[in-house]
């Protein structure tokens, strides 16, 4: 098959999805694929396949990628030409894991890797996502979420509402993702400048209460009959999994498979396959858990739809544990794209 390859981006994530595409296509050329690389820059413009084919073969040092990329067209003709089978974005965060990207593989009507629209906009989107995830009747660590515009209005109310949802607080920007623009708030007096900080990143934050737990994650895979991988367990080196734990240092630990008893490990994959069905899902996610120390409760965190598919990333290990490696997720991933497009033809 022509398998386009979207990758780059204009998110905080940028190298990361470098890597991610770079094994990703090593992936498709072992299953004899044809792959057609599509980077896009930092603002946004798409470069041709030779430009990117530069960018996926400069391994390295992730920084190098950093644009502009030489010879940028505005949009890679392969992808208007009707040339492709299916498209692979390997995206993440904004501009490409939250539905814009599909949408416009939707309008051109090429199959693509992946969640759909609607529910790649809402995982995107953490107020959204703790909605739908409610109304199945999941559990996710108590909310509220603010706009900007009432902060402004009145920070004071605003942060006593804050206040009552108890200690330890986490602020969140509600859309964006990498930890960037989050804060761990400990003291009511830690309020209003976490709250400054989020806002700085988005329009909307959502402040959760901060919960002891284990952080389980749990890779789903499937479209009418998702499935859950093995869980897999993050141990922060740091306060919580912030920024520089996932792409600065090494202070985090990755386990494969999550150190769970076979109860804790079955409910896990239940509720994450349930999360995955209420927010509609299909193709592939990553569903990230609470496990609460103390209760043995599981919460839901939030739902990556485009996780790290480095070849030390969470989703590929997991899967690779229970019996898919790595260029066989990848082919699977290709058939349930092209199942899906099949499905909505009639
Ligand atoms: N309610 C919470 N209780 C405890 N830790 C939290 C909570 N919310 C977030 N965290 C910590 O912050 C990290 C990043 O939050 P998350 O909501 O996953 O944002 P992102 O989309 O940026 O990954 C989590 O991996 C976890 O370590
Ligand atoms: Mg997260």
């Amino acid at each position: 098959m022509r398998v386009g390859l979207i990758f780059g981006g204009r998110s905080g994530e940028h190298e990361v999805s470098i890597v991610s595409a770079r094994a990703v296509r090593n992936a498709l050329e072992e299953r004899s694929h044809d792959v057609v690389p599509m980077a896009i820059d930092r603002r946004g413009l798409w470069a041709g396949a030779e430009v990117s084919a530069e960018v996926l073969d400069r391994s390295g040092d992730r920084t190098d990628s950093v644009v502009p990329f030489e010879g940028m067209d505005r949009l890679a003709p392969s992808l208007l030409g009707g040339q492709l089978d299916v498209a692979f974005p390997v995206l993440h965060g904004p501009y490409g894991e939250d539905g814009t990207i599909q949408g416009l593989l939707e309008t051109l009507g090429v199959p693509y890797v992946g969640c759909g629209v609607a529910a790649s906009a809402v995982c995107m989107d953490k107020a959204l996502t703790k909605r739908l995830l409610a109304a199945a009747g999941l559990d996710t660590p108590d909310w509220i979420e603010l706009s900007r515009h009432e902060f402004r209005a009145g920070s004071g109310t605003v942060a006593g509402a804050c206040t009552g949802l108890g200690f330890p607080l986490f602020v969140k920007p509600a859309r964006l993702g990498s930890s960037v623009g989050i804060s761990k708030v400990e003291t009511p007096d830690g309020v209003v400048a976490a709250l400054e900080e989020a806002f700085r990143h988005d329009t909307l934050v959502v402040v959760e209460r901060g919960v002891d737990a284990q952080e389980i994650e749990v890779p789903v895979i499937g479209n009418h009959e998702p499935r859950a991988a093995v869980p897999g367990e993050v141990v922060p080196g740091h306060a919580f999994y912030d920024y520089a734990d996932k792409y600065l240092d090494d202070a985090c630990r990755l386990l494969v498979p999550a150190p769970l008893d076979h109860e804790e490990r079955e409910r896990a994959e239940t509720l994450a396959v349930a999360a995955y069905r209420s927010l509609g899902c299909e193709g592939m996610a990553r569903v990230d858990l609470f496990l609460e120390r103390g209760t043995g409760r599981y919460l839901v965190n939030e739902v990556n739809t485009i996780p790290g598919f480095t070849p030390i990333s969470m989703f590929p290990k997991l899967w690779e544990a229970s019996g898919l490696p790595y260029a066989a997720l990848v082919e699977r991933l290709l058939e349930l794209a092209l199942e899906r497009h099949r499905e909505r033809a009639g």
